[in-house]
């Protein structure tokens, strides 16, 4: 629905980066997400992280939204290699960033990530996180 509704005024306005995953040689949609530039405030994580972070209100970020799977290929790992991909492309993004940040669409959602080393915030559970050194290293 969003790939259909709402991503490519997102892409023309430049609020998104929608990649998309198709079948080789073929147009069929297996899967997508959206990419986009953030920060978020020092005042959304927990104490103990809080006090290790520099002194700056925000810290930069990129958010990746709206991962989807086509309901055939799911659960064979196409999640994971979109996830792996949008940090892969995150890190090769020219500006700096500090945190990765994914929006969840429902709680199922929340712990798909969660596997992944991502934390939820408290003020919103549906938004979660991680530092971008760890998930570096885990895709
Ligand atoms: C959530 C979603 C993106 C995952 O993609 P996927 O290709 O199915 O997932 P992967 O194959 O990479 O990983 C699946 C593994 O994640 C784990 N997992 C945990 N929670 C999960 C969940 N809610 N959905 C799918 N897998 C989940 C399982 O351990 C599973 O491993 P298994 O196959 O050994 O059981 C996909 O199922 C989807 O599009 N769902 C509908 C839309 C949606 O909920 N989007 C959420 C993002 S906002």
């Amino acid at each position: 629905m969003y790939l259909k509704k709402q991503a490519s005024q997102d892409m023309r306005r430049y609020y998104a980066s929608v990649i998309v995953a198709v079948k080789q040689g073929g147009s069929e949609v297996l899967g997508y997400y959206s990419l986009s530039t953030g920060a978020i405030s020092r005042s959304w994580f927990p104490d103990e992280v809080r006090k290790k972070l520099p002194r700056y209100e925000a810290a930069p970020a990129v958010l990746l939204g709206r991962l989807a799977v086509a309901s055939t290929m799911q659960r064979g790992g196409l999640g994971k290699g979109l996830l792996g991909d949008a940090v892969a492309r995150a890190c090769q993004y020219g500006a700096a960033w500090a945190v990765f940040l994914v929006s969840a669409k429902h709680g199922r959602a929340a712990a798909y990530y969660k596997q992944y080393g991502f934390t939820e915030f408290a003020g919103d559970p549906l938004l979660l996180w991680a530092p971008r050194k760890s998930i570096q290293e885990l895709f």
